[in-house]
């Protein structure tokens, strides 16, 4: 080992693996999953998504219906362990419902595309039965038959969703189901790599997924976009918000120099929700203030080239869709599930232990005196 190695804190730049998963350019502002770019990949379902990040190739018809069978199965389990937990609906954070609910599956011996789909399936099925138990109304039981997204919006809403915004929410499972090494992945990699469970791996992954700089920023962006009220009040509150030492929400990202490619991609998406009919109360304030924000984080920080990341306009697509805030970062957890398992896969495959190194730094016992090399490691 050597011991001059820099700490990096963030671990920043350090590559901790190989993947065929996805490509994130952060200069190029490109993201590339399994060969194809982003762009190409939002007409997906979710389930070819799945098929992709899980096969390593698109799927074929009956492949892609295998894997909407095996997240309607999962679903059906997910609505029957939750008879098992019903506290965990109880939480007052439906990230906490979640991540009770989670923990409580089984992790059985099984193919990991079944625990996968299991996971999915309940991911689903608890974030909407929190969210109508917030309502004062029944769970909705779920209908294997239908497609995930198609599903887990009757499950929240109660009555079939129309297809457009069926499309809307597969293109937004779908733009987010992977995303390279961030927090969340590299939590559930570091569990895999202990040989521990796929469930385990995911309950671990949501935790990190849950904090505000990862998955959670994006309900605080609809609650800034409603501080801020008319766009002309936009630079004067985020002048205010940086003057108080807060980060503006949906802005910066740590690989990304640019305008993250899934911005625009939600972006269309909540354009072709506009064309048929569904128009947003946000967009127009959310372009105003993305505008102001660029601008005011440029004269801010002229050197990070702070940009728009996924979440601002996460933020807005779920709203369009009639999602409620508080469920934004379980329904983020819903599409990344599909990429957690794929990176699980591959950390499997890897086999070997992630134990990294840490520098001491505090006092040594005085007989340990002259001995220099124990200082540098531990
Ligand atoms: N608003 C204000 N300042 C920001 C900022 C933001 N959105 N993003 C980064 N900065 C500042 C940091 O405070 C830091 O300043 P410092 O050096 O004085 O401490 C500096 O810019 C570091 O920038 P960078 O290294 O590019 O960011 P990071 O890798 O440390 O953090 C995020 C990346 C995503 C955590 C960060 O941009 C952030 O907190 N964004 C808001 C939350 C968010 O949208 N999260 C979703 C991410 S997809």
């Amino acid at each position: 080992m050597n011991e001059n190695e820099p700490f990096r804190p963030g671990l920043e730049d350090v590559v901790v693996a190989e993947t065929a998963l996805s490509l994130v350019d952060g200069d190029g502002g490109r993201l590339v999953v399994r060969g194809s770019a982003i762009e190409e990949l939002s007409a997906l379902r979710f389930e070819e998504m799945c098929g992709l990040l899980w096969d390593g190739a698109l799927p074929t018809p009956a492949r892609g219906e295998e894997v909407r069978r095996g997240l309607g199965e999962g679903r059906v389990e997910g609505y029957h362990e939750l008879s098992r937990t019903p506290a965990a609906l109880d939480c007052g954070d439906a990230m906490e419902a979640l991540r009770a609910g989670l923990a409580a599956l089984r992790a059985p011996a099984e193919p990991p595309e079944r625990t996968g789909c299991r996971v999915a399936g309940a991911i689903a099925v608890l974030l909407a039965a929190w969210q109508r138990r917030r309502l004062g109304k029944k769970p909705v039981t779920p209908d294997p038959t239908r497609a995930h997204a198609d599903d887990l919006l009757r499950m929240l809403s109660g009555a079939a969703a129309p297809a457009a915004l069926v499309r809307g929410l597969d293109t937004y499972l779908v733009t987010v189901a992977e995303h390279g090494m961030n927090a969340s992945t590299f939590t559930a990699r570091v569990v895999a790599s202990t040989r521990s469970d796929l469930v385990s791996a995911v309950v671990a992954a949501l935790g990190a997924l849950k904090g505000p700089l990862h998955g959670g920023a994006p309900g605080p962006v609809l609650d800034m976009l409603d501080a801020i009220g008319p766009p002309e009040r936009a630079s004067a509150w985020l002048r205010a918000e940086l003057a108080a030492a807060r980060r503006i929400m949906g802005l910066g990202h740590r690989v990304y120099r640019v305008r993250d490619p899934r911005a625009l991609v939600l972006e269309a998406a909540l354009a072709a929700l506009e064309a048929e009919g569904v128009a947003s109360r946000y967009l127009a304030l959310a372009r105003a203030v993305e505008r102001a924000a660029v601008a005011v984080l440029d004269a801010h920080r002229p050197e990070r080239k702070l940009r728009t990341n996924v979440e601002f306009y996460t933020a807005v697509l779920l709203d369009a869709l009639g999602i409620p805030r508080a469920l934004f970062t379980p329904v983020f957890a819903a599409g990344r599930s599909a990429g957690w398992l794929a990176h699980v896969a591959e950390e499997r495959a890897v086999g070997r232990l992630i134990r990294p190194r840490q520098r001491y730094v505090g006092p040594l016992p005085a007989a340990f005196a002259g001995e220099p090399a124990l200082v540098a490691v531990g």
